[in-house]
């Protein structure tokens, strides 16, 4: 098939003409993001392949069906960026890669805490000024900490099994109740005690309605003085004003995100020459206690290899008349 990559990187290309050595597409690749001054691009094309920050909304939708553009096919898990009611409405499927490696978002939800924990971004720094002085660098044993993972899919069970590793006490809310849960040591529980027991809280479910701004004033009440904050998700999972405000107090000491929720004007570019014009990123930059990476928790090889292969096999089921196994539906 014909197939337009919109925000694609050198490492999207790089691996995604490896791998189409098996399936023969005809792939394009724009660096361009998709919004409604980008969607007339698609003219020519049968389907389009997006990212995360990608604008798939009623009226891009209707743009790319009007380019005749049959299929959205997601080169990610999350599909909160695509009006799904809207696609069908415009006979168009949307297809995802639900899960292509949740080792590597769970082990860099690990680095986040043990950067943040044992300060080895500050650490390296001074030995390479030749400053060996330890005052403020000072951590505490993970071990026998008590971990609170809200959301417990692919990403939250592996962040689970690696944290039991560590031994640490492992609290787990999600709205299904699985077997696996026991079996990975895992107690499961309710917000409440989740809040209210947890030194560490970490963010593993997807943005829905029910889940934005999940973490805001009230539930930050609830939880421990000192807590550490972890967020690997989706940037709109926490209402970022009541972390700020938490971050001055005191009432949590640390936070770890991979993810914020006006990334889309920041992240997946170079603007180290430009004045960066949104004042709550720039002063959760300010706190030494915050760390920021910019939405790299996927990127992995293993990871990479794997959302080429299953996107360009979702694209070839569409054009085969397949069965669409990773299909959403509104
Ligand atoms: P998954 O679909 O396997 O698991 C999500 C879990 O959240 C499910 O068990 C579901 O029941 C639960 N859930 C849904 N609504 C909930 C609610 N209101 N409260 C508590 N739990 C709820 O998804 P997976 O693969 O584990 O990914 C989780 C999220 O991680 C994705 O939705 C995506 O937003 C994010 N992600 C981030 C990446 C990054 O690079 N930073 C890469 C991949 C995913």
């Amino acid at each position: 098939m014909n197939v337009l990559f919109f925000s694609s990187k050198v490492y999207d290309s790089t691996f995604f003409n490896k791998c189409n050595a098996e399936f023969d597409h005809k792939l394009t690749y724009l660096e361009v993001p998709l919004n409604k001054s980008t969607a007339v691009l698609a003219k020519g094309h049968e389907a389009v392949c997006i990212f995360v920050n990608d604008e798939a909304n009623a009226e891009v939708l209707q743009e790319l069906a009007d380019q005749g553009i049959r299929l959205i096919a997601l080169r990610c898990a999350g599909f909160n960026n695509v009006d799904l009611e809207a696609a069908q409405k415009f006979g168009m499927k949307v297809v995802r890669v639900p899960a292509y490696s949740p080792h590597s978002v769970a082990e860099h939800t690990l680095a986040l805490i043990l950067t943040l924990n044992r300060k080895t971004h500050r650490a390296y720094n001074r030995v390479k000024e030749g400053n060996f002085a330890l005052n403020g660098l000072m951590g505490f044993d993970l071990n026998g900490k008590t971990v609170g993972l809200i959301g417990l899919g692919k990403i939250g069970l592996v962040t689970a099994q690696i944290l039991k590793g560590f031994g640490c006490r492992v609290l787990g809310y999600d709205i299904l109740k699985r077997d696996e849960f026991d079996e990975i040591g895992i107690e499961f529980t309710d917000l409440n005690r989740l809040y209210a027991e947890s030194d560490i809280v970490s963010l593993h479910c997807p943005l829905t309605p029910q889940t934005h701004h999940i973490i805001n004033k009230e539930s930050i009440a609830r939880m421990k003085k000192g807590v550490m904050l972890i967020n690997t998700s989706r940037g709109a999972l926490v209402d970022t004003k009541s972390v700020i405000g938490a971050l001055k107090s005191g009432h949590i000491s640390y936070l770890g995100i991979d993810v914020y929720e006006e990334e889309a004007d920041l992240f997946f570019e170079d603007l180290s020459d430009r004045v960066i014009q949104d004042d709550v990123f720039m002063r959760l930059l300010s706190f030494n206690n915050v760390l920021i990476t910019g939405h790299q928790a996927f990127l992995t090889s293993n990871a990479l290899e794997s959302i080429a292969a299953v996107t360009l096999q979702n694209i070839s089921d569409f054009e085969h008349g397949r069965q669409l196994e990773n299909e959403v539906k509104a």
